[in-house]
């Protein structure tokens, strides 16, 4: 392309491109940040300002950018097999491996995988293989899925229902039917005056298991989680909370799905955030850091008796009529692969258990900052909520939009977070060394100094 038809680039974004979950109003005047480059933990706009990604994208390049074994790994797989499908029982190479794989890895008995395209994606097949099993099953009345507010479980139309963010449903016309939303574990923001994290946790298990008690166990099917509640403000469970959640599950014969679209393959310290909190989840949702982003591709996990409801099904209906164009494209899954050996070989895993004990850490001071009310996080995933008030926990009013001013101090000084409302979203790539995630957060400690002093004038 030749210079004028790549300058202005701005003003051709704002005049074709439709952003997701951007306000498209304020975009119009402000216009897009463009970034051009990445490498390592780093990207570039194009100025060629230096940013480091403290959100690794979308809590998704584990391996940070330009990782060229995996573009080998792509190029490689194009230049053999660009393209086969998985319809009537065709297969490849990459997709037997890659399911081999994550049924060796999974944190329970997983005897099938299906592949698909985004988190989202994987969390509609959730759904729909639970309302199939259980119609195989003789009890299609037991359909109701269970998640909770402040969840995010992406945003097709069956993700989007079990995601508990108002923005997600308002004017969408969500949820559908049969999802039910119960209560955030926020320790900070919903515990009772004097309650301690254990109490919180019971009482959220008694919450749950009052709502399915009033729905009639006989209708709800599964409780869906992430183990570290990401985009809905990174939400740390309280203690006990998943052993206390999980026994009333067990009692109603309700299924545990557990979405590790962020938390999977090592961003809490352990490969699963389920193995972090003890969960024992019967289905597993897995996306992000699968392919550490480089190339789209998502996966469920499912134990053996879904199996053989779903083969009981195709005796009866002739077909499993389920499946995308590129279920377990042969790019995506050899990619996601050779993703998965980098990580064992290169001991990231450990690194990043390493480094995530500086980086919460770090983030411990951060929570002495004035205008923060609470840190919290785990392994290499952490956030700060800022608030008006410490001592009251006041939060700031939303119009004045705290968070994101935060966070475009935060770009100035050369960082990228994420602002979620006024909570500050930190996850980086797990390649990050402890000397740039101090870089990180002398940034971030300078941000939030740039913020109280714009709120001093601001007031
Ligand atoms: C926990 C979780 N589940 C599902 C999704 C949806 O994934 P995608 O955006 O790939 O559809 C996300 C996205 O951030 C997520 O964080």
């Amino acid at each position: 392309m030749t210079e004028s038809a790549t300058s202005n680039l701005e003003a051709r974004d704002v005049a074709s491109v439709l952003h997701p979950a951007t306000n498209l109003a304020a975009h119009r005047e402000q216009g897009p940040l463009l970034i051009d480059r990445g490498e390592g933990v780093y990207v570039w706009d194009r100025q060629g300002r230096q940013y480091l990604e403290g959100l690794a994208g979308l809590w998704c390049t584990a391996l940070g950018y330009g990782e060229k074994r995996l573009a080998q790994a792509a190029y490689d797989q194009m230049t053999s097999l660009s393209y086969s499908h998985l319809f009537g029982g065709k297969s490849h190479e990459p997709a037997v491996r890659l399911a081999e794989k994550l049924k060796e890895m999974a944190p329970f008995d997983a005897t099938k995988v299906f592949f698909g395209n985004s988190g989202s994606d994987a969390n509609d097949t959730q759904i729909k293989l639970i309302w199939y099993t259980n119609n195989a099953l003789g009890r299609p009345e037991k359909k109701k899925i269970i998640s909770r507010q402040r969840g995010y479980h992406g945003v097709t139309l069956g993700a989007a229902s079990l995601t508990g963010l108002p923005a997600q449903h308002r004017d969408f016309d969500l949820p559908i039917e049969r999802v039910l939303h119960t209560d955030c574990p926020h320790y900070y923001r919903g515990a009772e005056d004097g309650e301690s994290e254990e109490d919180f946790a019971s009482r959220l298990a008694a919450n749950l298991d009052a709502l399915v008690e009033r729905e009639g166990p006989e209708t709800v099917a599964a409780f869906i989680a992430e183990p570290v509640m990401g985009a809905g403000g990174v939400i740390v469970p309280p203690r006990t909370y998943f052993e206390k959640i999980q026994s009333v599950l067990k009692k109603h014969d309700v299924l545990l799905i557990d979405d590790e679209v962020i938390c999977g393959f090592g961003r809490t310290g352990n490969v699963f955030g389920a193995e972090t909190f003890g969960m024992n989840p019967d289905t597993m949702s897995v996306a992000k850091a699968l392919s550490s982003a480089y190339l789209p591709i998502s996966a469920v996990l499912i134990p053996e008796f879904m199996e053989e409801a779903l083969v009981d099904s195709s005796r009866k209906i002739g077909i499993f009529g389920h499946g995308y164009t590129y279920t377990a494209h042969p790019v995506c899954t050899a990619v996601a692969l050779r993703n998965l050996e980098i990580l064992e070989e290169e001991n990231l895993y450990e690194h990043a258990a390493t480094v995530g004990r500086h980086l919460q850490q770090r983030l411990c001071k951060v929570g002495e900052h004035d205008l923060v009310g609470e840190v919290r996080g785990v392994g290499m995933i952490g956030a700060a909520e800022l608030v008006e008030d410490r001592a009251s926990k006041k939060p700031f009013d939303p119009a004045r939009g705290v968070g994101a001013q935060c966070a475009r101090f935060c770009e100035q000084r050369g960082l990228i977070l994420r602002p979620l409302g006024d909570t500050v979203a930190i996850c980086p790539p797990l390649i990050i060394t402890e000397a740039q995630v101090d870089e990180l957060f002398d940034k971030l400690e300078g941000a939030l100094d740039d913020t109280l002093d714009w709120l001093s004038t601001t007031a």
